[in-house]
């Protein structure tokens, strides 16, 4: 049995997802004002509670709340939750497994960050685990979320934190560079409709491209860059422009931003 902390969007996401594939996994779920909460019990044949002692029969917690809900969840939890054995698993950002553990006094924990294409049943999700997790305990939940999407598991937290830059903030950079092409469109009068539609469409054509050829990224460009073509003057514009090293910038902004958060989190 999974008890779900937090019943936000992304919590909801998952625990719709686990239900979709395995019905055999019971849920009870808590949120503050409980409306989230019995929302998402109602979809996944679950119950929800009104308060946290309830959830001492699960094996799993699983931890949905903000990482700034946390320090009030943690007090309520430590002083409610008896059992010793459960396997906590947090989709917290910036809160460390060291953190979780000291403030929750547990050992069992996992940290997983999925990304919100999982609202689309295309999500990316890595996974850590803390390092006196049982191997059973670690299956369990590595089988799972290995049929929610793509999962990855990361060798340290570290890793975690900056493959994090990437699979879980990048659906924005994604979205904000889709825009740029969308919106120089329609400056130029096309419709935003048939702009918004035809840069999806490239950008999907692209996607598969990249997965299905085994010719490596610096081929597929210059495949689209001929010599005094037009393409060409585009990319000398970016790379002018040093497109590489904004994006290194902006990665480098955001791990930074989750070791300050993870740092403020863990006081
Ligand atoms: N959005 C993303 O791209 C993304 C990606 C990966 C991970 N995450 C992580 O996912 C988590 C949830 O994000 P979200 O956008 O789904 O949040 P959200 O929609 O704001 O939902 C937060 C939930 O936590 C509940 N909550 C608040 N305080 C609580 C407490 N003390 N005890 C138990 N539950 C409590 C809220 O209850 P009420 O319903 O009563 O208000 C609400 O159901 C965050 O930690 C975030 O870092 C998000």
């Amino acid at each position: 049995m999974i008890g779900v902390l937090g019943c936000g969007n992304m919590a909801d996401a998952i625990v719709r997802g686990i239900h979709r594939f395995d019905k055999s996994i019971s849920f009870i779920t808590y949120t503050p004002t409980k409306t989230r909460a019995q929302t998402l019990a109602n979809a996944v044949d679950g119950r929800a509670v009104d308060d946290i002692s309830e959830m001492n029969d699960c094996d799993i917690l699983l931890i949905g709340c903000k990482p700034q809900q946390f320090a009030a969840l943690a007090e309520e939890l430590k002083k409610k939750l008896t059992r010793k054995n459960v396997h906590i698993v947090s989709m917290m950002a910036a809160i460390k497994l060291e953190t979780i553990s000291t403030k929750l006094g547990q050992k069992n924990i996992t940290r997983i960050m999925p990304n919100t294409p999982i609202f689309v049943g295309k999500g990316v999700t890595l996974m850590t685990h803390s390092d006196q997790l049982e191997i059973g305990q670690r299956q369990k939940i590595e089988s799972i979320f290995s049929k929610l999407g793509s999962l990855h598991l990361m060798n340290s937290e570290n890793e975690f934190d900056q493959v994090m830059t990437v699979t879980g903030s990048g659906p924005a950079y994604a979205f904000l560079f889709t825009k740029t092409l969308v919106d120089k469109l329609v400056e130029w009068g096309i419709d935003p409709q048939s702009a918004k539609e035809m840069t999806i469409q490239m950008m999907e054509g692209s996607v598969e491209m990249m997965k299905r050829s085994e010719k490596d990224l610096t081929t597929l460009i210059s495949d689209v860059t001929s010599k005094g073509g037009t393409t060409i003057e585009a990319i000398k514009v970016y790379e002018g422009n040093k497109l590489g090293l904004i994006s290194a910038d902006a990665l480098e902004a955001s791990l930074r931003r989750a070791k300050q958060l993870s740092e403020e989190l863990s006081r």
